[in-house]
């Protein structure tokens, strides 16, 4: 029996913060260390990030922090497959292969098209599609060609992106149906409500809300940070619930399940925010200073962290090239003689 594939990427247009440590770097390199028998994919997804942004400097930097804090984190390239998607041109190849079975009734319903096509509505603009890319339109199609490329079984993703996962396999249906059975149909792996971490003014933590606390800031800016994590008003003493805040939900995040239920008495006997805040710090830097050490390393050298990636496109290319190969004959395209 095959391997499992699990399969998993980060669009590169931001710094990486608490909220994607909790909710998808830390289980990702967790789930490597538990599943010896799995093959794992972890790659950055810098063609996804051109959709969003088309800031050149903020491209690149994304891409350099993104790959630094994987490893930085622990991740161990030798173990998995980590890589650009933009170092694996059959990516884009196989994109158009997939383009041209995909029902663009499909993509008209994608949420993301869907939510542009309502705020030009909302805000009276003559033309619904203003500001829709072709890249926009067709992000699921790229994302889907991500995960067929590899025959991924597993993709670890936020609730945001279960759609994507339906339009994947529906396309790899649609595929197999015409041209006989090259993918195996990918299946989302949802991470659970704790893992979505609230960010500063207590929505979820985002770069598009601006509300994030990044993972490797100096102990200073961290602590200053934290400090400014918004709470409720009750007093010192009164007691408090655990669940709904904010800090208790990051401290969480980051400590055994000991030292959580050891908080969890505190917030009955009344802590007060700032002592709270105070322990919230001390837990973040206590698990977060050794990364940073090793992030700041990395960062400090990018040739090295771009030996790295160019390997690790090499693992998956060794993958992705044959397996295309199959694929562009069974549509047609293959020698004349
Ligand atoms: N769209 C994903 C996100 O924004 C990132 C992504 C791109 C991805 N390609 C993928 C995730 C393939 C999983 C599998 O979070």
């Amino acid at each position: 029996m095959s391997k499992t594939r699990i399969l998993t990427g980060i669009t590169t247009t931001g710094t990486p913060h608490l909220g994607n440590f909790a909710g998808a770097i830390g289980p990702a390199i967790e789930a490597t260390r538990r599943n010896p028998e799995a093959e794992f994919f972890f790659f950055l997804a810098d063609y996804h990030a051109l959709i969003k942004c088309q800031e050149p400097e903020r491209v690149q930097r994304s891409r350099l922090e993104v790959a630094a804090t994987w490893l930085a984190l622990g991740l161990d390239p030798e173990r998995v497959c980590f890589y650009r998607q933009s170092d694996i041109p059959e990516i884009p190849e196989l994109t158009w292969l997939l383009t041209c079975v995909t029902a663009k009734g499909l993509m008209n319903r994608a949420h993301a098209y869907k939510a542009a096509v309502q705020e030009n509505l909302d805000s009276g603009d003559a033309d619904p599609d203003r500001g829709v890319t072709m890249g926009l339109f067709s992000y699921p199609i790229l994302m889907a060609a991500d995960i067929l490329m590899f025959n991924a079984r597993k993709v670890p993703v936020g609730k945001d992106q279960t759609q994507h996962l339906e339009m994947a396999r529906d396309i790899a249906q649609r595929f197999n149906h015409i041209y006989g059975e090259h993918f195996v149909l990918p299946e989302a792996v949802v991470e659970d409500d704790a893992a979505v971490l609230a960010g500063l003014d207590g929505r979820k933590m985002s770069k598009s809300y601006n509300n994030t606390i990044p993972l490797f800031v100096s102990a200073k800016e961290l602590r200053k940070l934290v400090m400014r994590i918004v709470t409720n008003s009750q007093l010192p003493g009164e007691p408090k619930d655990p669940d709904g805040s904010t800090l208790f939900q990051i401290y969480q995040a980051f400590a055994s399940a000991d030292e959580t239920a050891a908080i969890r008495v505190r917030y009955a006997e009344g802590i007060a925010w700032g002592e709270m805040k105070q322990v919230l710090f001390e837990k973040l830097d206590s698990v977060l200073a050794g990364p940073r050490e090793h992030y700041a390393a990395l960062i400090s050298d990018p040739a090295a962290l771009e030996r790295i990636l160019l390997a690790g496109a090499d693992k998956a290319r060794a993958i992705a090239s044959p397996f295309l190969a199959g694929l562009r004959a069974a549509t047609g395209l293959r020698k004349l003689g």
